[in-house]
């Protein structure tokens, strides 16, 4: 088949997605396909807290690394996500993270991962998923553990950490809700925005905003976001869209159907945010439709299966993968 790959360089943009390396070392059927397809790769969990830290002195690696060189073997490029996030912490952290420790925690962490991949990687989720409206903090940041323990500065302590750690690798803050013409989601890009200015008055080290793009077949996807990323290109920032993929949980339990509307919904909102000069990158989370999060963690109430990504579940391209193709 055709590659994303291709079609997206026509256009000097990246295209990838999430990878597991478990699928990657047993199924060699999805390694070629993400090797195909892609010209980066992020790690769908590899890379996070909870995996990379079994205990508060050590690191396992065995994963992220194996990502690594499947990526250079293949001469891809490579995401690193994340580095700070108030989800898929370890559980030792809630009992051993203190006020008084936080800080060395949070900057070692970084140290040592950014570390190990420094020069190689194309960036880091530094910060993910900081921004809460809800919470009603007048500057919109989500209460948190990261918050709780360093107060508002821990965002500028881990971007100046990351920058340190690996000079090279663009610093993004990565973010979902942002994409929707929802009353919420404006709330939620002022808030971002309002974030993203204070930290460039600081000189805080950041290069890209990601937005997750999780969205939603019958979405509304318009002029909100539009304004929003073009702020976003006036603060001088990359916009890297990060997490791809389309929930169709509202639409009927036919196939075809399903396809369709995903498909549909690929198209609307890749042909908006694609307009937007300063994107750069787009990822999928996942690539197809046999390993996605949706599966697990946001099932339909029938419980059928997913069809969220571009390839089926036996790595066939439908409807979503010829979208995408079309968008670039
Ligand atoms: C998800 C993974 O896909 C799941 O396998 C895991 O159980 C939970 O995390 N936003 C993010 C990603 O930034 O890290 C999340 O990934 C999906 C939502």
């Amino acid at each position: 088949v055709d590659s994303l790959r291709f079609h997206a360089a026509q256009h000097h943009l990246l295209y990838g997605c999430a990878v597991t390396p478990q699928a990657l070392k047993s199924d060699p059927r999805y390694a070629a396909l993400v090797a195909g397809q892609s010209s980066i790769l992020v790690a769908e969990n590899a890379m996070k807290w909870a995996p990379m830290r079994p205990t508060p002195t050590t690191f396992y690696f065995d994963e992220a690394d194996a990502i690594v060189a499947f990526a250079e073997k293949h001469r891809l490029k490579v995401r690193g996500h994340n580095l700070a996030w108030h989800r898929q912490l370890p559980r030792w952290f809630e009992v051993e993270a203190n006020t008084g420790n936080a800080q060395q925690l949070l900057t070692n962490h970084i140290e040592v991962v950014a570390g190990r991949y420094a020069g190689r990687m194309h960036s880091w989720d530094v910060v993910n998923e900081a921004i809460k409206v809800e919470d009603k903090r007048p500057d919109g940041l989500r209460i948190c553990p990261w918050l709780n323990l360093l107060g508002p500065e821990y965002i500028e302590i881990a971007f100046r950490a990351a920058r340190n750690a690996d000079p090279q690798a663009l610093l993004a803050y990565n973010d979902y809700g942002i994409e929707n013409e929802r009353p919420e989601d404006y709330r939620k890009r002022a808030a971002v925005l309002l974030m993203l200015r204070r930290m460039k008055a600081r000189n805080v080290p950041i290069d890209a905003l990601g937005i997750q793009c999780h969205v939603w077949a019958g979405g509304e996807y318009g002029p909100g976001l539009k304004s929003f990323m073009a702020e976003v290109r006036g603060l001088g920032l990359q916009i890297f869209l990060t997490e791809l993929d389309v929930n169709d949980r509202r639409i009927a339990p036919d196939p075809a159907v399903r396809d369709k509307a995903v498909a549909d919904c690929y198209a609307s909102f890749l042909d908006l945010a694609l307009s937007e000069p300063a994107v750069t990158v787009l990822l999928s989370w996942g690539i197809t439709d046999r390993y996605t999060w949706l599966n697990a963690e946001d099932a339909r109430e029938d419980h059928l299966p997913e069809r969220c990504l571009p390839f089926d579940r036996d790595y066939k391209p439908k409807g979503a993968f010829f979208a995408i193709r079309d968008s670039f």
